[in-house]
């Protein structure tokens, strides 16, 4: 094949059985932060605190999906799109994080999941997007052991009231970034800092993941299970064996401390010595319930991170060298543009012995839109999105078993700790009037999913 000819993408070219989707999370969309019983999560304490958001921004009212939850539904069968991934609010359903459960919480659920297959979209749901029910959080949040039990119970209320009809499942999203984010660094909810925080949350969000896993295969009938990762393809800064080491302490963080325990592998401690502080928090036969067999494993990847050695960080003894300092394309919340990321991210992860199939759960660019005539023309985007797939489909034919890419996200939304400043949607949002305008980049994705149209 030609370059030329090489370069023309088609959905074709991904096989008939490859899903197609985009992905969202309740607390970036749904706004209705105290509607009909919601009980408070971290985010919503988190974001009311002054100076967490940037420009004081806040997620009281989103993208009031949960008012116009319809309209946008439309808007996915508009664009052709047959997979939506959201998740569900834990202090939706379950306003303190345990029984009892509020039915208006579920209520609202259902509709979403029947008002999708009405209109011929397969529901896919995330059980936990980072909203904790803050109530759990005064009890110690994912630092505290029993959080593993309240997750297990609330999984299994999900999958009591909404599995009759949903049949594809993501446990937790991204681990790594909730618990480094949240309980590390302190720059997300619940904003604790500190490596006892992270090494508990850490151990316990993995046992969670476990745990929810074998609770959905008991309940649902037929269940496609999964969870995902966020993963970040990573390269020393210089070939000087310092920078090579510091670049696979940061991989062995960033893309294994998750996922290997999962597929059976254990912690990989003898790689990153701060792990071994994980032995502390394993009690009993732990180890033994570290794994699962998922159905399918999500990976979510924008972009690579170059790293340097680094005398000052604290347990890592690395650093990251920006795509600006390095002289290339980035986007607005300053990740780099890099599509073979993507590439070499899928051959690492397929190269676990035990490896399910791969679903590509996020992948996607925000940048500065402007509306003019009411069009957005996100050629960048539109660009990223198509160079991403070309490297999607390269990995896929030299072998690699990746089923599925969703886009992040349906609409722009509340991107955590960036507010509103970081747009990652196919369709624009005006936060002052919720008006959508599909952007560009939307045009072009639903027309790729069906020419025809
Ligand atoms: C998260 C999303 C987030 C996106 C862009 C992922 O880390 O799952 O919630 O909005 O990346 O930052």
């Amino acid at each position: 094949m030609d370059k030329a000819e090489d370069s023309i993408l088609s959905r074709e070219q991904f096989g008939t059985d490859f899903l197609w989707g985009v992905s969202t999370a309740a607390f970036q969309i749904e706004g209705a932060h105290d509607a009909d019983g919601k009980g408070l999560s971290i985010w919503d304490v988190f974001s009311a605190r002054k100076g967490k958001i940037k420009n004081g921004h806040h997620a009281l009212d989103a993208c009031d999906f949960y008012n116009c939850y319809k309209d946008d539904i439309q808007l996915l069968r508009q664009l052709n799109i047959p997979n939506f991934r959201f998740s569900i609010s834990w202090s939706r359903v379950m306003p303190t994080g345990v029984l009892p459960v509020n039915e208006a919480g579920i209520r609202y659920y259902n509709k979403i999941i029947d008002f999708l297959l009405e209109c011929g979209i397969e529901p896919w749901v995330t059980l936990y997007h980072w909203d904790l029910p803050h109530a759990l959080e005064v009890k110690g949040g994912w630092t505290n052991r029993e959080c593993v039990s309240w997750f297990s119970e609330y999984t299994a209320v999900c999958a009591k009231h909404f599995g009759d009809r949903v049949k594809n499942w993501i446990i937790v999203n991204e681990p790594s970034v909730f618990t480094g984010a949240g309980y590390f660094l302190g720059v997300h909810a619940p904003g604790r800092r500190g490596i006892t925080n992270y090494i508990k949350a850490m151990h316990h969000v993995t046992l969670a993941t476990a745990a929810g896993g074998k609770v959905v295969r008991n309940t649902v009938a037929n269940a496609n299970i999964g969870t995902t990762f966020s993963c970040t393809h990573i390269e020393p800064y210089s070939q000087k064996p310092k920078d090579i080491r510091a670049a696979k302490r940061v991989d062995t963080l960033l893309n294994r401390t998750f996922i290997e325990p999962i597929l059976g592998l254990g912690y990989p401690q003898e790689d990153l010595k701060v792990l071994k502080r994980l032995d502390r928090y394993i009690i009993g036969d732990d180890r033994k319930h570290l794994a699962f067999d998922f159905d399918f494993i999500g990976l979510q990847c924008y972009t690579r991170e170059v790293v340097k050695y680094s005398l000052i960080t604290p347990y890592i003894g690395a650093s990251l060298v920006p795509a600006k300092k390095r002289g290339k394309p980035f986007t607005t919340m300053g990740w780099e543009v890099y599509p073979e990321a993507i590439y070499h991210i899928l051959k690492k992860f397929s190269g676990y012995k035990g490896m399910p199939k791969i679903l590509i759960t996020e992948n996607g660019a925000s940048f500065a839109d402007t509306v003019i005539d009411g069009k957005v023309n996100d050629k960048e985007r539109t660009q990223y999105l198509q160079e991403h797939l070309q490297q999607i489909l390269k990995a896929k034919k030299e072998g690699c078993n990746v089923e599925g890419y969703f886009v992040w996200s349906l609409t722009d939304n509340f991107e955590w700790a960036e507010g509103y400043n970081a747009r990652f949607g196919l369709i624009h949002v005006d936060f002052d009037t919720q008006q959508r305008i599909i952007k560009d980049s939307g045009l072009w994705f639903g027309k790729f999913l069906d020419p025809t149209i």
